[in-house]
């Protein structure tokens, strides 16, 4: 039987997105209420691997006065980085070359010495995985679901995208007026890398009238006639949204910076090009706005809270019972415990059979397809 668990810790990793402070909230008053001591890690696992760098250790007691009014707020009290992923950590050599080196066994070594018997680990695809090897070391680990690009697998969302679909729709519904006004295309490129859930739920929301997702290549001599067409119905004007990572069906993915030992690639620009090349092909006004990092700000909605508050209860009580290696999920109604060998590594694109691009299609909205 395992030893009693006295003291967690809480870590979040990745890109922030609204409800991450309310998990640690939630995680935090959960714990205490069970006598647990809890501590904060800072910026992802940067607290253990440079304690150096922070004048407490790299470490913080959380307390329920810590953790008071912070529910609302975005982003996290811990920072988070995507850089430095422990398991492929970036070392130069004395030769001047860069290799990757697997830093997790200091990660355990840190929890033994400082008397932490288990992780809450919130974060998307990246952090799961690293969650899911400290698992499989021995580590007892829960982990939560958070992105705002909705793209992990076994979870009926994540937390923090419902907060930037409002925001991008939001975004939409202000830019039909200036469109319509100025006759103009509007191309709206939002987040979301490999999948395209944001761009889809904010598109068909906010009235786009084609929307261009990574799972669907497009062609633009599509989306220009479908342009005409409205132009011919007398409505002079169109929206498109499109996903960062959405490519031509003859060509690549923007990228702005490629993917490098420490790093991923980062996307960017085709909301750029696509409005370039539909002002070309229609020889009508386009502009073009770029929602980014817009989308991962502000207060997360009541549902994306909610959904924090329930994982962050959840995954105490999922200690408490007893489970290590295992993500929270929201189900329906209740939230679920899912292996994290069932969602490291996987990514869930949006299914192209899914009512929602079906109910976009009813409508008449154009894929680029
Ligand atoms: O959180 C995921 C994400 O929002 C992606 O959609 C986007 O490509 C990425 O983060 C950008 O992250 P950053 O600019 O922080 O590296």
């Amino acid at each position: 039987m395992s030893s009693p668990i006295r003291r967690i810790a809480i870590c979040t990793g990745g890109g922030d997105a609204p409800g991450l402070n309310a998990v640690i909230r939630a995680t935090v008053i959960a714990a205490t209420n069970l006598g647990w001591e809890c501590y904060g890690i800072h910026e992802g696992y940067n607290g253990i691997l440079f304690p150096e760098r922070y004048p407490d250790g790299g470490v913080f007691k959380l307390t329920r006065d810590r953790v008071r009014g912070i529910a609302h707020l975005g982003g996290t009290i811990l920072g988070t980085t995507n850089k430095g992923n422990p398991l492929h950590f970036p070392i130069r050599m004395p030769d001047g070359t860069v290799k990757e080196v697997d830093r997790t066994d200091e990660i355990l070594e840190f929890f033994g010495r400082r008397e932490l018997d288990a992780l809450v680990s919130i974060g998307g695809d990246g952090s799961l995985t690293i969650a899911h090897a400290l698992a499989k070391k021995g580590l007892r680990v829960v982990g939560v679901p958070k992105t705002i690009d909705n793209d992990l697998d076994k979870t009926n969302t994540t937390f923090g995208f419902d907060t930037a679909v409002g925001f991008a729709t939001e975004c939409l519904d202000r830019l039909h007026s200036t469109a319509e006004s100025h006759q103009r295309i509007i191309v709206v490129e939002v987040m979301g890398r490999y999948a395209g859930w944001i761009a889809l739920h904010a598109g068909i929301s906010g009235g786009s009238h084609s929307i261009l997702i990574p799972e669907i290549p497009f062609n633009l001599d599509k989306v220009a006639a479908k342009i005409r067409e409205r132009d011919n119905q007398g409505r002079l004007y169109s929206l498109v949204t499109v996903a960062e990572g959405a490519k031509p069906a003859d060509g690549h993915r923007a990228v702005l910076q490629a993917a490098e030992i420490g790093h991923e690639e980062r996307l960017g620009g085709e909301g750029e090009r696509v409005a370039k090349a539909l002002q070309e092909i229609t020889g009508k006004d386009a502009r073009v706005v770029v929602l980014g990092h817009l989308l991962r700000g502000g207060s997360p909605t009541s549902f994306d809270r909610l959904a924090a508050l329930r994982f962050g209860a959840a995954a105490v009580r999922a200690l408490h019972e007893g489970h290590t290696g295992i993500m929270v999920a929201l189900g329906f109604p209740n939230v679920n415990y899912v292996p994290l060998e069932e969602v490291a590594g996987r990514m869930k694109g949006v299914p192209l059979d899914c009512d929602t691009i079906q109910t976009g299609r009813d409508l008449g909205i154009c894929f680029g397809d």
